[in-house]
């Protein structure tokens, strides 16, 4: 072993999906503003979209102790990387890239004989193989799972939901209350449960995926969360029984907004951001925008998309919709506008293929987020003040739309329902009869969020000792803990 105690050398390893890879860059950024070494590993295919989506390399020219190294996933270039597609990624991962991640941590460039030893890893919690790299190499592994605290305590249950029965369901009462889940009593029915909660049997892939992560993420020495305490005090203390050391250092994309100071931030987009839409917004009165998106994974059908094109031009409502290329089962979007939707969407609509989505939900005009509740979205509306009616689809959007109704009361949940009545009615509701209420709840919200990132705020303060804690990590002797 050295004798010399190697600078803080932080190796970064995100979930390559743009969810994940936003969050996971706000906080290497945020470390790189406190002198502490960087390395940050995308997949080819990702670095390759932020490079061509964004002006990411010459924002990120200027930490000179932030280094990029890029892995393949395995997939074809041609792959989507979306929907039904992403288990075969999360394989790919596991079986092409995670040797690889061992090999430079290990032997090659970041290893412990190497100039620029690694001191600490970052990784996705989905990461299953971490926690034997940093046990091989004797650093810490912290665990960073960029869903909702909420959503990720509902996989942890996962053993003691199958234990006490109730996962599988008995019978289809999805309004039936989830009574195994500490810290989430009477507030989670079956329908709130994540989705692979609805499989027949235990048999299913992400079931027993779920249950391995479960097995994991108690081994990492701290798990790191983009949420604030004021939030999700609750799940936070729960999570502690998991693992005492919790960092909640979140909404990050405001955080790093709130210690660049006067410096710009960077989109981390991995589409091309369409800025006709801001222009458009300048034009709309006050508050008058729904702001339409379902994030960069799901994919809906056809009927779907028209169910939810109908809701909106019937809300009457103005409406920003971003239709993300490839999110509409059986090929885009339809060829041109049906004609009974042409009138209201030509005096009410803008529609583009991917937003400049902070801006977006920053922008006066923007009066409520229709979603479909992930995480990064979730809180880049929280932190907007802006209310939400939320449409969940998969991972951990079941729970987080269920905490936006019935715990923070931030907005209405349409969890399980899709026809236009629906939509309509639940626009207007947001938007017309309830709208003050929502305003004033999701104001309230918004102040807490801004505060815990200021300085001496909850958030401030967790990342200070992270960041403290990252300066005191020396390379242990190999004994295998991590
Ligand atoms: C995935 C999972 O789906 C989600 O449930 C989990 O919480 C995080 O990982 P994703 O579906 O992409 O994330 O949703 P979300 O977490 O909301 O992240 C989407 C990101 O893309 C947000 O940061 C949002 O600002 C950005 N975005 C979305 C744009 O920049 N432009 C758009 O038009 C749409």
């Amino acid at each position: 072993m050295h004798n010399r105690s190697p600078l803080p050398h932080v190796f970064v390893f995100p979930l390559p999906l743009q969810g994940p890879v936003n969050c996971m860059l706000k906080l290497a950024e945020l470390l790189s503003l406190q002198n502490i070494r960087i390395t940050f590993l995308n997949t080819q295919h990702i670095q390759q979209r932020l490079l061509s989506c964004t002006d990411h390399k010459s924002h990120f020219k200027r930490y000179a102790n932030l280094r990029f190294e890029t892995v393949p996933d395995g997939l074809p270039e041609d792959n989507p990387r979306t929907g039904d597609q992403i288990p075969n990624l999360l394989a790919s991962m596991e079986i092409v890239a995670a040797p690889i991640f061992r090999e430079m941590l290990t032997v090659g460039a970041y290893g412990p004989d190497s100039e620029a030893p690694v001191t600490c890893i970052i990784a996705d919690g989905i990461f299953t193989f971490a926690p034997g790299v940093a046990g091989e190499i004797g650093v810490p592994l912290l665990y960073f799972d960029t869903i909702s605290p909420c959503g990720l305590w509902a996989y942890l249950c996962l053993p003691k939901l199958i234990e006490a029965g109730e996962v599988p369901f008995k019978d289809d009462n999805m309004d039936e209350l989830i009574m195994n889940a500490p810290g989430m009593e009477g507030i989670i029915r079956r329908r709130d449960l994540p989705s692979f909660c609805r499989a027949k049997d235990l048999d299913d892939p992400l079931i027993k995926l779920v249950l391995r992560e479960d097995e994991h993420i108690p081994l990492a020495r701290g798990l790191i969360f983009n949420t604030f305490q004021e939030l999700e005090a609750p799940i936070l203390s729960q999570m502690r029984n998991i693992c005492p050391n919790v960092y909640a250092i979140g909404p990050l994309h405001t955080h790093l907004k709130a210690r660049l100071e006067a410096e710009t931030t960077t989109s981390n987009s991995i589409w091309k951001e369409d800025m006709s839409c801001i222009s458009w917004l300048d034009m709309q009165p006050l508050r008058s925008v729904v702001y339409v998106s379902i994030g960069s994974l799901v994919i809906i059908t056809k009927e779907e998309f028209l169910e939810l094109w109908h809701g909106l031009v019937n809300s009457g409502s103005r409406f920003l919709w971003v239709q993300r290329q490839g999110s509409v089962i059986g090929g885009d979007m339809v060829s041109e506008t049906p004609v009974e939707l042409a009138q209201g969407t030509k005096e009410r609509g803008c529609i583009v293929s991917w937003a400049p989505q902070q801006e977006v939900l920053a922008h006066p005009a923007v009066g409520a987020f229709f979603t479909h509740s992930g995480w990064n979205s979730s809180l880049e509306s929280i932190v907007e003040g802006k209310p939400m009616i939320c449409w969940p689809y998969g991972v951990d959007q079941q729970v987080n739309s269920r905490y936006v109704e019935e715990v923070w009361k931030l907005g209405v949940d349409m969890k399980d329902m899709c026809d236009r009545v629906v939509i309509e009615k639940m626009v207007k509701e947001v938007m017309e009869s309830r709208k003050d209420e929502f305003l004033e709840r999701a104001d309230h919200v918004a102040k807490l969020a801004k505060a815990s990132v200021s300085e001496g705020g909850s958030s401030f303060r967790d990342l200070d000792r992270l960041i403290d804690d990252m300066k005191s990590m020396r390379i242990q002797a190999t004994s295998g803990r991590n």
